[in-house]
């Protein structure tokens, strides 16, 4: 995430945070409350007869320009502090195994400390996947410009750009960056300047319709919708601050944001060619499937896949493949036998409340 710009003493508090990010996420529930994906009030109505052989059932896809065996982001999560190496190492192991594409975590620490760049590079053990930096779009408000963003993606050697917007964290965050102000314009720079495509995402509250045609319009190659109902950042936050009464406007925050779902379908209204990636608490492939069914392109995860990259590279393996055999059998059982055939799938409807 983005951390406030304080040039010296910022660097470290910058990685404390994302210290205890990295604690609080494996270690406490930061699941929100009273909010869901949305996904569970959709139902693919099942085909006794589907009429395809599940061993010809294809998840492969194209993004930017790149082959994935199947249409998976093992979303952005760490960089700049020590353990952030090997977690990184052991998700793009599993990326190039499995043939699917990674992004890393916010890229500020090691703009702004160069000696922590190698705990974001994975090129030396992933040289095929499709692979986004990352950087906090506020910090165009904070001195970054299309230089910084040319940086990030020199120094990991990616494929394309993420900017992450994330208003509530920063809000909620002591000392975060809270100045969204005239940010689209210096997003439409980056866009038109930067020679690799640029996707937005959230981090967990979801794009709403007015973003994502603001978005659109700047010129961004794709969307991620990072939606409500994975993991929270005011829930983060509140296990981190200090004082009672941040605690306590944090966990009125427990349920803001737009449902992944409710998400997909509002920007797939409003955009209909840009292409999208649906997350925020996907973690089976029957829910992969149902986001693709929505209309996405392909599909992010990122808690339940750093839960098994801190065990080990093989164990975030079979963490993909686990989602990958849902979301295949998923395709057989409605009888689509490739994404084109799910993406316009009659078979997956809203389930009507008894
Ligand atoms: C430990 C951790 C660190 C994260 N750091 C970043 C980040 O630096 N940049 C970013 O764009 N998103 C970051 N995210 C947000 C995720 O990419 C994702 O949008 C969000 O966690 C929702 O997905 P999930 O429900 O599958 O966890 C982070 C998530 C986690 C769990």
């Amino acid at each position: 995430m983005s951390d406030s710009f304080l040039p010296f003493i910022a660097n470290e508090s910058s990685s404390r945070r994302k210290q205890e990010h990295l604690r609080t996420v494996l270690n406490e529930d930061v699941g929100f409350k009273g909010v869901s994906t949305g996904l569970e009030n959709y139902q693919f109505i099942h085909q006794a007869l589907p009429e395809v052989d599940l061993d010809g059932v294809s998840v492969t896809a194209a993004l930017f320009g790149k082959a994935l065996n199947a249409p998976l982001i093992i979303s952005s999560m760490v960089g700049g502090i020590d353990a952030a190496r090997q977690l990184n190492r052991n998700l793009a192991q599993a990326a190039q195994a499995v043939g699917v594409a990674m992004g890393v975590g916010s890229q500020r620490v090691g703009i702004d400390d160069p000696g922590t760049a190698p705990t974001y590079k994975v090129r030396d053990v992933a040289p095929d996947i499709l692979l986004f930096a990352n950087l906090g779009a506020v910090q165009l408000n904070y001195g970054y410009g299309v230089d910084q963003c040319r940086r990030a993606v020199e120094m990991i050697g990616a494929d394309a750009l993420i900017l992450h917007l994330n208003p509530l964290q920063e809000a909620l965050q002591p000392g975060g960056n809270t100045n969204f102000s005239g940010l689209l314009g210096k997003i439409e720079k980056v866009c038109r300047e930067l020679p690799v495509p640029v996707m937005v995402k959230e981090v967990g509250c979801g794009i709403s319709e007015r973003a994502a045609r603001m978005l659109v319009e700047a010129g961004v190659a794709a969307i991620d919708v990072a939606g409500a109902g994975g993991t929270s950042w005011s829930e983060v936050e509140r296990r981190r601050t200090h004082t009672e009464m941040d605690k306590n406007v944090a966990a009125a925050f427990a349920s803001w944001g737009i449902a992944t779902a409710d998400s997909i379908v509002m920007v797939r209204r409003c955009a209909p060619g840009v292409t999208l990636v649906a997350s925020g608490g996907i973690s089976d492939g029957v829910d992969a499937a149902k986001a693709i069914g929505l209309g996405a392109d392909a599909v992010g995860v990122a808690a339940p896949l750093l839960k098994a990259a801190s065990v080990s590279a093989e164990s975030a393996v079979l963490a993909l493949q686990e989602i990958i055999k849902g979301m295949r059998i998923s395709m057989f059982c409605i009888g689509a036998a490739n994404l084109k055939e799910l993406k316009g799938t009659p078979w997956l409807r809203k389930k009507e409340r008894r």
